[in-house]
């Protein structure tokens, strides 16, 4: 017999490495969109129930006992407005509420700290319409969860990188970056480490509220390009200042580049006992080579 149901919305990249991390001791049922994707992650033995939350029509979509579970919400915001309106479309049909609730969010909600390093009591300070709806999507959640009495954990995740993103192409279409001296810092976090602390969340029955989710190592994203290139033996990216970068990089790029901060983990570490597999970006890195590689070799296609 398994253990209790873990329903995972949302299940792209980070969900199907979730779903297969979490297999043997939970029940696990995922969402996603379309009933292609749906067939594609049954094959891989996830079970999977169409869900898009920008077409609601019924409540039927959701697994109905959902009282003794965990969920792990990784479905995004929308594109525009300063709200979730996916996440208020999810609790409306969560008439049940779970045992404990897990939401990935951004470390983009502390916006720009000018390079200094932020733990979790920083407070929240968003720059974009992108990082509002995180913010305003962590007060639903909590919110939420405080009238239900269900166990939050927030988790909040810079840059998720590992086999499949990684920039290969960008390198190999030579696509310009910004020089080193003109890009902020920022932090990664491998897709494998991300999962083990999803696992930690839903698994420890301490943890809640608000964590950090990084490598804890510190580059910026220029660093971050030129290990990828050197690793996989490709040209470096030719180089822009930031005034040409103004006039050619698309706005979603340069809002990214426009803040500069540093993650402690230190909470995810101490607190939710998160070991890091991946706390070197160089060893994460050749990780993602290495399974791209086999997965080639294998002439396996990519589907997240
Ligand atoms: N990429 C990063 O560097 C980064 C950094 C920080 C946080 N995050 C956040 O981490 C989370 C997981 O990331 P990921 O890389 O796994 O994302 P992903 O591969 O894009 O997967 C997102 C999942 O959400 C589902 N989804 C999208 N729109 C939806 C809608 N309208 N209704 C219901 N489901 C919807 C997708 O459905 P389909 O299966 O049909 O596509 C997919 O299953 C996301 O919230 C992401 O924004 C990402």
């Amino acid at each position: 017999m398994k253990g209790p149901h873990v329903l995972i919305v949302g299940c792209g990249y980070v969900g199907r490495r979730l779903a297969r991390q979490l297999q043997g001791d939970y029940q696990v049922t995922a969402t996603t969109r379309s009933a292609e994707r749906a067939a594609a992650l049954k094959r891989d033995g996830i079970d999977a129930t169409v869900l898009d939350l920008d077409r609601l029509r019924t409540s039927s979509q959701i697994p109905e006992r959902l009282d003794q579970a965990a969920i792990c919400y990784l479905a995004p915001p929308p594109g525009s407005g300063e709200s979730d309106l996916r996440l208020d479309r999810f609790f409306q049909i969560a008439t049940v509420p779970p045992q404990t609730f897990v939401y990935i969010s951004t470390t983009g909600v502390y916006g720009d700290t000018k390079g200094a390093l932020v733990d979790e009591s920083a407070p929240v300070q968003p720059m974009t319409d992108r990082a509002r709806r995180r913010v305003s999507a962590e007060e639903m959640v909590r919110v939420w969860c405080t009238e239900r009495h269900v166990r939050r954990v927030v988790l909040r995740v810079p840059g998720i990188y590992g086999p499949g993103r990684l920039p290969l192409e960008r390198l190999r279409k030579a696509e310009p970056t910004l020089r080193d001296q003109d890009a902020g810092v920022t932090n990664r976090i491998h897709v494998d480490d991300l999962v083990a602390a999803c696992v930690a969340a839903i698994r420890n029955p301490e943890a809640r509220g608000v964590y950090n989710v990084t490598d804890g190592t510190s580059h910026t994203s220029t660093q971050f390009l030129d290990r990828v290139a050197a690793l996989a033996q490709l040209p470096l990216a030719p180089r822009v200042s930031m005034d040409e970068a103004q006039l050619t990089f698309s706005p979603e790029r340069l809002s990214f580049l426009n803040e500069s901060r540093r993650i402690s983990n230190e909470r995810m570490l101490v607190n939710l006992g998160v070991r890091l597999r991946y706390a070197q970006l160089d060893e994460g890195i050749r990780q993602a080579l290495d399974e791209e590689g086999r997965r080639t070799t294998d002439n396996r296609p990519w589907s997240q």
